[in-house]
């Protein structure tokens, strides 16, 4: 596999946003739902630094929502910038981008609600001047759309995996060094595994390789359950309550295609007794997830939760500000980075990911300053 170099200095935005004056950038670009119109008022009083159009697809989305702040923090003195709530609703994030556009956006990028809506994005983008377009976290496959725009790129993470080849290393690493793990001396691993929601591309690849890397390891499977939790908390909690009551003792292993799922599982499996005191509880079920998200990390250190793979939001939100300010200021897009596109052919960097155990926890920590 071709590794790619991520050293990524960020010296050329800062030194334009010391001449741009620092503290001209828009102080309350976040993504809280709601405040979007007074954010976008101050936003307006930013004077000369161009506005670049962005929009999460849902706050109520944890790694959404990092990535929206670290594109917020990246912008400060580079672009004027708020950072639009899509709220779940196709519409409500079209109208964002027109609102963007009209007043005068440079370059949009957007993490779609709904990746059929990315012709219609395009064409506003085409409509406004050719301005670039930059797509993040949910990748736009369709090949035939990503070609009809020369101006469009796509920020995400390695790998057609989503990350979950490492969440399946972390498994096997785990059952080898523990032979408790196989609670009911089978040879066979008792899994449960919660998948993303089901429209979205990395949910499928993440489902299927994190079994295969499992049993590639040399262990047999037994899938006790596998449904969906939408990526959502309260969703994977909901599920996990049924089956920690059905199981109990039976589930050897939990894996969850996110880290907000994980979280929800171990709330689930904490109030049916487990986990509580980390490796040291009466009843132990090692929970995996992927994100390692600043909420996930102290579980991973206190053991409440055994790993994580770290989709690095950071670097993705440095890297999609590098490129919208390279693009508006008329040089290549990754000038001055050591990143490279894809080599697919289109244009996409993808942001290596990093397997999380408590040993390697400064990284994600890192990774969040
Ligand atoms: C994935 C991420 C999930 C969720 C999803 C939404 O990459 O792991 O936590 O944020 O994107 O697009
Ligand atoms: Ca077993």
């Amino acid at each position: 596999m071709k590794k790619k170099v991520v050293s990524f200095l960020l010296c050329a935005a800062m030194a334009t946003g010391l001449l741009a004056g620092c503290g001209a950038a828009d102080d309350g670009a976040s993504t809280a739902a709601g405040t979007e119109a007074a954010e976008s008022t101050s936003a307006e009083g930013n004077g000369d630094l161009p506005i670049l159009g962005a929009g999460i697809y849902s706050s109520t989305d944890n790694f959404n929502s990092y990535i929206g702040k670290a594109i917020a923090n990246a912008a400060k003195g580079v672009f004027q910038v708020n950072v639009d709530d899509g709220q779940l609703d196709q519409s409500t994030q079209l109208n964002q981008i027109d609102t963007a556009i009209a007043k005068g956006a440079k370059a949009i990028t957007v993490s779609v609600v709904d990746i059929t809506a990315a012709p219609t994005i395009i064409q506003k983008c085409e409509e406004a001047g050719n301005i670039p377009l930059i797509f993040f976290n949910k990748e736009i496959t369709d090949k035939e759309v990503v070609d009809s725009y020369d101006n469009l790129y796509q920020v995400t993470s390695t790998g057609g995996d989503y990350g979950a080849n490492i969440q399946g290393e972390e498994v096997a690493e785990w059952w080898k060094a523990h032979p408790e793990m196989d609670k009911n001396k089978d040879g066979k691993l008792q899994l449960i595994n919660i998948m993303g929601d089901p429209s979205h591309t990395a949910t499928q690849p993440r489902a299927k390789a994190v079994k295969d890397t499992i049993e590639k390891a040399g262990i047999e499977l037994d899938v006790l359950e596998e449904d969906t939790g939408k990526w959502d908390t309260a969703t994977a909690k909901e599920k996990m309550d049924a089956w920690i009551s059905k199981y109990g003792d039976e589930v050897e292993c939990i894996t969850a295609a996110n880290d907000a799922m994980a979280l929800g599982a171990l709330q689930s499996v904490e109030a049916a007794g487990y986990n509580e005191k980390g490796e040291e509880s009466d009843k132990y079920v090692p929970i995996f997830g992927i994100d390692a998200l600043p909420e996930t990390l102290t579980k991973i250190e206190s053991g409440e939760i055994a790993g994580s793979v770290l989709q690095d939001a950071k670097t993705q939100g440095e890297t999609i500000v590098k490129i919208a300010d390279n693009l508006v200021n008329g040089k290549e897009a990754l000038d001055g980075t050591d990143l490279e596109f894809d080599t697919d052919g289109s244009k996409a960097v993808r942001i290596p990911y990093q397997a999380i155990s408590k040993d390697t926890l400064q990284i994600a920590e890192d990774s969040y300053k």
